[in-house]
């Protein structure tokens, strides 16, 4: 038996069968994050850890896109200004959940849309996801402890490629560098993302809870401590030209031009 909660807003969440959906539902702005959206994406997360009967978390897009990140207006008008902000409330809240998260990604996956995805347990691709991490583009830095899981992730090298140019990558890259389980059409990513996680739902809880806490041990301490230092140095860069020149481009649809910057 299905439960419907917050139908019509940016951040869906349904809880349904040991579940919590949470579902990213902004089209128009290609379901990019507002502040309000991360909040809500806290909350439900935070939800998800208290109730008992919710096993496992899934996260998802719309069917064409999964979310083309920080909302770049909010970067302009209304930026985080610390830890209290709520994106760091919400990476917070995603990277020490006890209980295992499951994404199906179709689309766009930008940003913080693919550093989201080194927090979850299971990430499903569809064969039209294309992943990036501009960061640098934008004359910021990464953020989500991408700086740290990355490189372990990847390699250095593939790191550094995706951090440093931050082109975007296909689902075949992202299964070969490993931020991927698996690539599925399209149009069958969402159900087959859902029989993967229901298949984790069906597992005995403790014990999944408990692999997943031993397997994230060497990175416990360390993911908070980067995080931190990650979002100061992220904070000040907002305020940077370099950032300023890059919002300014993609709000006025042209490429950004860094050659007057040493
Ligand atoms: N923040 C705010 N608005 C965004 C956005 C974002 N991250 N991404 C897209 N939008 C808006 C666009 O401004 C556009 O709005 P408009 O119709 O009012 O002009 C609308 O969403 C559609 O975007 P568009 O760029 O036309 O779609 P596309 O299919 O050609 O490209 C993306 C999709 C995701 C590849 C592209 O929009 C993009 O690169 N977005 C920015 C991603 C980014 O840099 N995120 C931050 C990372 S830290």
């Amino acid at each position: 038996m299905m439960t419907l909660v917050e139908e019509n807003r940016p951040v869906q969440v349904v809880a349904a069968d040991g579940m919590l959906r949470i579902g990213i539902n902004r089209p128009e702005k290609k379901n990019a994050i507002s502040r309000q959206m991360y909040s809500d994406l806290a909350d439900a997360l935070g939800r998800a850890e208290e109730d008992a009967t919710v096993r496992v978390v899934f996260i998802h897009g719309t069917a064409d896109c999964f979310t083309s990140g920080n909302d770049l207006a909010d970067f302009v008008a209304d930026p985080p200004t610390g830890e209290e902000s709520p994106v760091f409330r919400f990476l917070t809240t995603i990277s020490s959940m006890r209980k295992p998260l499951v994404a199906a990604v179709n689309g766009p996956a930008v940003g913080i849309g693919t550093t989201m995805l080194l927090h979850c347990d299971l990430v499903y691709a569809g064969d039209q996801a294309r992943f990036q991490a501009p960061f640098v583009n934008l004359g910021l830095c990464p953020e989500a402890a991408s700086t740290l899981l990355l490189p372990h992730l990847a390699g250095y090298q593939k790191a550094a490629e995706i951090l440093l140019l931050g082109q975007s990558f296909d689902a075949a890259k992202g299964c070969e560098i490993g931020l991927v389980n698996a690539v599925f059409p399209g149009k069958t990513v969402f159900a087959s993302a859902l029989a993967q996680a229901q298949l984790l739902v069906r597992q005995p809880p403790g014990a999944v809870q408990l692999a997943k806490q031993m397997m994230k041990e060497g990175f416990a301490d360390k993911v908070p401590e980067v995080m931190s230092e990650e979002g100061r140095q992220f904070v000040a860069r907002l305020r940077s030209l370099e950032a300023g020149e890059a919002f300014t481009a993609f709000f006025e649809k042209r490429a950004p031009d860094f050659s007057a910057f040493s």
